[in-house]
């Protein structure tokens, strides 16, 4: 099957439930909630010690990502739009909120709590991200529209 044609699959997250997962300091995941590895369409222990890259979209600039590890390194907080890749290669929005998890006022790990995204601001991000891959990194989102006879052939 060619699992970019899943790529267009997108799961709606859920307006009542909290997504939640935490790292240790350089990114390994130690911990999801039941709704993160639902979302995600992970086990939670498919998740727990793989690096948070596991559900990196290609759509998101690597830039987006420099600047939330420069955030967290000043031990600020660091919030914004993130298209998630899931296992079964379909995606998802969210809007993540990402901070210092802190133990006798030492940080410890990070966080990240996140939230759904309305379908018009995911189509403002998707039209940023583009624009800003096609800048910095000469990466195009092609999008293909064909018969529904050809779609039929690509599984
Ligand atoms: C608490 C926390 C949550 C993160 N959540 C995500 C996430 O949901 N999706 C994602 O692609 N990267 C997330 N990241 C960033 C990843 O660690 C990683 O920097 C990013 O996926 C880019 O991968 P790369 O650094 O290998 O290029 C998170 C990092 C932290 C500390």
């Amino acid at each position: 099957m060619d699992t970019s044609f899943n790529m267009f699959i997108e799961t709606t997250v859920p307006h009542d439930e909290l997504i939640i997962s935490r790292t240790d300091l350089s990114g390994i995941i130690t911990y999801v909630n039941e709704t993160f590895a639902q979302i995600s369409g992970y086990k939670p222990d498919e998740l727990i010690g793989k690096p948070h890259s596991i559900v990196r979209h290609p759509d998101i600039p690597k830039s987006v990502y420099h600047e939330l590890w420069e955030t967290l390194k000043k031990e600020k907080v660091w919030s914004g739009y993130v298209k998630n890749l899931r296992k079964d290669k379909g995606y998802y929005w969210v809007h993540a909120q990402v901070s210092g998890v802190y133990k006798d006022g030492k940080l410890v790990e990070y966080k990240s709590i996140r939230e759904p995204v309305e379908h018009s601001k995911k189509i403002e991000m998707q039209n940023k991200y583009d624009s800003m891959r096609k800048e910095q990194e000469d990466s195009c989102r092609i999008v293909l529209y064909t018969s529904c006879e050809e779609a039929k052939k690509l599984h």
